[in-house]
Order: structure tokens, then C-alpha cells, then sequence
């Protein structure tokens, strides 16, 4: 690790901390990420190889964090104080963004100078984000804890990229974080609250769709602080689901009897956004995964006519 020269600690998330760094042979910003991979000692195990290749593969699209490489440590090394001798570990080198789209709406929210995100970069993300999902998706890859915090940011170019992907997701995601920070739950989508194992592709577009409302409302749509309380933010707005609207739901094994709400006017939640992008909206939070529309298919609806999509 003596390549890069450590700077400040640019995030702490669910399995350890990323820093900042440079490499000091050429000066390029780069975030170093531990991971929990540890190595034994047969070496690095296969399920960590196969995700780091994976990852590496899904890295090639413009709207995924380019891994860079990935420096293995061998934890025998000591440091020059005596101390260390820790387990070998792999790191992952990743470019470097300035910001992800938590801080991003944070920074249009509150701070000094609070105003809207302007609806053609609203736009524009979104687009870049249903890219990213596509590529992903159509590698058979789900993300599966999509979030503002995992969306990197590049404020200069206008460009947003997918973080935080493949690593630890062979398992499940855990409920606290190594700080004993609790996950959040606002992007979960019903199925998965309500306790489905078969879930697909439709729990990203969930996701998305929650994110796409909030860089609108600048503020998060299900702010759930269980996942009871998340079910109940999801029904007062968009109605108690029922058979009818998404056959099956009865049958999950966490499901039971909930107050019986009506939904509410999407496009209240959203007062800014106008009726092409309340439209797509309601498409990425169709109750039923089944109905619910994909990465791929929203890039093609009516609410990005107006983008200029040659410079995507
Ligand atoms: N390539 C990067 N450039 C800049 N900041 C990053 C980068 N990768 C991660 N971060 C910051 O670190 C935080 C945690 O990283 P992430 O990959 O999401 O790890 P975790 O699995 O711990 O959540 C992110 O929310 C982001 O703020
Ligand atoms: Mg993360």
C-alpha cells in the first residue's frame, strides 16, 4: 500500500472505511476500499476472485465506478512502528468522484445557498443511473442496495456513476453496519420487506424510482426507521396493495393484515415534476415486480425525449 499516499477518509459504510488517496506514481486521485475478504491460508478465496472479476466486467460501463485494480496485503508485513502483522486483506482501487448523491442533495437541501436540483440534471442522472442498472441487469447482476450514498457523483462533468457493487452482495445485506449503523430501508422495495426470496430485477428499479423522487422532493419519499414502518410509508401513499393490484402478495411470508389505505396522487409527492416524469415514476413503483418497468425500457420513456441522449 506504500503506492498511494492516504488522504482524508471519504466514507465509512457498511463493511469499513474508504479513503481518499493518490497514487504517488502518477498523481491520479484513486478511493481505496478494504473489504472483508480476508485471505486464508489456501490464498484468496474462489467466491472473492469471481467477484472481483465480476466486478472488473461490470466496471467497463461508464455509469459503474471503474475498479482499478485490486492491491492483495499480505498481513505479515510490519509497519514501521512495531505494530501490525494484521490478516491479509484485499483492496480495492477504485477512481475517484468528489461526492456521492447523498451529499449532492444534502448540499441542495440545506447548507448555505438550499435550491432545487435543476430538472434537466434530475433528468440527466436519472438516465445515467437506468444505464448503469441496464448494464448491470443485463450481466444477470443485481445490485440490490441501491441508494444516494452508493451513487458517486462527478459535479464538474454532470456525471453519476454506480458504487458500492458485487462485493458482500453474494450474501445477504445485513441489517447494521460493522459501526452498528443501521442500514437504511427507504429504497427496499414491498417484496423484499414482505419477506420474498424470488425477488429479480424489479428491487433495483424500486430503488430507482425512490431515488429518482428524491433528488425531485430533495428529501427521501419512505423514510422508514423499521421495516413495518417502511411497509406502512409505502401504503398510505401508494395505497394498501391487494390481490387484485399484485397477485401473490397475501401468500408472502411476512405479510399480514395492514389498515386498509387508498392510494394518494403521485404527483403530489412530486410537486415539481411534471406528468411525463410522474409517469415514469409510478412505473418504477408498481407494487407488482412483475409489471413494474426495467432499466432498459425506461430509458425509452417519453420523459427523456427532451435529453439530448447522443452524449450518453
Ligand atoms: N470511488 C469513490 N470516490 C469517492 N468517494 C467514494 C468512492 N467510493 C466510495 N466513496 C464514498 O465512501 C462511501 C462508502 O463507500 P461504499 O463503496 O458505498 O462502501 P460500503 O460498502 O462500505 O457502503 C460512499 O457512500 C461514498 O461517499
Ligand atoms: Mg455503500
Amino acid at each position: 500500500m506504500e503506492k498511494y499516499e492516504k488522504l482524508e477518509k471519504v466514507g465509512e459504510g457498511t463493511y469499513g472505511k474508504v479513503y481518499k488517496a493518490k497514487d504517488r506514481a502518477t498523481g491520479q486521485l484513486v478511493a481505496l476500499k478494504k473489504t472483508r475478504l480476508e485471505m486464508d491460508e489456501e490464498g484468496v478465496p474462489p467466491t472473492a476472485l469471481r467477484e472481483v472479476s465480476l466486478l472488473q466486467m461490470l466496471s467497463q460501463s461508464l455509469y459503474v465506478v471503474r475498479l482499478l485494480c485490486v492491491e492483495h496485503v499480505d498481513g505479515s508485513h510490519k509497519k514501521k512502528d512495531g505494530e501490525g502483522g494484521g490478516k491479509p486483506m484485499l483492496y480495492l482501487v477504485f477512481e475517484y468522484l468528489d461526492t456521492d448523491l447523498k451529499k449532492f442533495i444534502d448540499s441542495h437541501r440545506k447548507g448555505p445557498n438550499p435550491r432545487p436540483i435543476p430538472p434537466s440534471l434530475v433528468q440527466s442522472f436519472l438516465y445515467q443511473l437506468c444505464k448503469g442498472v441496464a448494464h448491470c441487469h443485463s450481466h444477470g447482476v443485481l445490485h440490490r442496495d441501491l441508494k444516494p450514498q452508493n451513487l458517486l457523483v462527478d459535479k464538474e462533468k454532470g456525471i453519476l456513476k454506480i458504487a458500492d457493487l458485487g462485493l458482500g452482495r453474494a450474501f445477504t445485506v445485513p441489517l447494521k453496519s460493522y459501526t452498528h449503523e443501521i442500514v437504511t430501508l427507504w429504497y427496499r422495495a414491498p417484496e423484499v420487506l414482505l419477506g420474498s426470496t424470488h425477488y429479480s430485477t424489479g428491487v433495483d428499479m424500486w430503488s430507482v424510482g425512490c431515488i429518482f423522487a428524491e433528488m425531485v422532493r430533495r428529501q427521501a419519499l419512505f423514510p422508514g426507521d423499521s421495516e413495518f414502518q417502511q411497509l406502512l410509508h409505502i401504503f398510505r401513499l401508494l395505497g394498501t396493495p391487494s390481490e387484485k393490484q399484485w397477485p401473490g402478495v397475501t401468500s408472502l411470508r411476512d405479510w399480514h393484515v395492514y389498515p386498509h389505505w387508498e392510494p394518494q396522487n403521485l404527483a403530489r409527492a412530486v410537486p415539481s415534476l411534471g406528468p411525463d416524469g410522474v409517469d415514469l415514476l409510478s412505473k418504477m413503483l408498481k407494487y407488482d415486480p412483475a409489471e413494474r418497468i426495467s432499466a432498459k425500457a425506461a430509458l425509452d420513456h417519453p420523459y427523456f425525449d427532451s435529453l439530448d441522449k447522443s452524449q450518453y
